[in-house]
């Protein structure tokens, strides 16, 4: 039978099993490390979070980085229950002192992409030397923006999902799958 789980008033049905998720996660890593292999101590990679949703992601990709880095937060965010409202609040502002530095952004998901040009900009105010975005996930059909995304773990459809950091109104970020809305 096929899994189902039930958060808040919605069913949501079995995706993406976490291994599909963890290969896809060991791929992007093979990359970054490739693509980062001269960074040193001095001048270490600052890996940007974004919170609540990206948590999950960033655990488990960067327990498979190999150069130096510094792990920081910030939070953006535009999601009311299954429907983005198109209109981004700052919870938690950028960390101060990136000036000169390389960033890599890492998110859950891109959707509209509306979080993602608000963070490019935060960056490029900041004075960074490089900003580069890495998605767990993104949904092609409906990013049509210009930034662009440098490291993509999954392509999904355009179909609200929970699960491996992502919520339904907070709820289910700690399912170790992706579940799908089931309607
Ligand atoms: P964007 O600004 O439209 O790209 O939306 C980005 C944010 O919306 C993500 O970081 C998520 O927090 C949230 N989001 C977008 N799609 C989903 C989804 O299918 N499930 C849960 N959260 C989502
Ligand atoms: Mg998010």
């Amino acid at each position: 039978m096929e899994k189902k789980i039930r958060l808040h008033d919605k069913t949501f049905k079995m995706f993406i099993p976490n291994q599909d998720i963890e290969k896809a996660i060991d791929a992007v890593a093979e990359r970054l490390n490739r693509d980062y292999a001269d960074a040193t101590d001095e001048d270490p990679v600052v890996f940007l979070c974004t919170l609540n949703g990206a948590i999950i992601y960033a655990a488990e990709l960067l327990k498979r980085v190999t150069f130096p880095l510094e792990l920081k937060a910030c939070k953006l965010s535009s999601y009311v229950g299954t429907q983005s409202t198109g209109y981004i609040r700052t919870e938690v502002p950028l960390p101060s002192h990136l000036e000169g530095r390389r960033v890599i952004i890492i998110e859950d998901i891109v959707d509209t992409g509306g979080t993602i040009v608000v963070m490019k900009d935060l960056l490029e105010a900041a004075h960074v030397k490089d900003s580069k975005v890495c998605t767990l996930l993104v949904k092609p059909d409906v990013y049509k923006k210009d930034v662009k995304l440098d490291y993509v773990a999954m392509e999904i459809p355009n179909r609200f999902i929970v699960g491996f950091g992502l919520d339904y109104d907070e709820l289910g970020r700690n399912i170790k799958d992706i579940y799908v809305l089931d309607e």
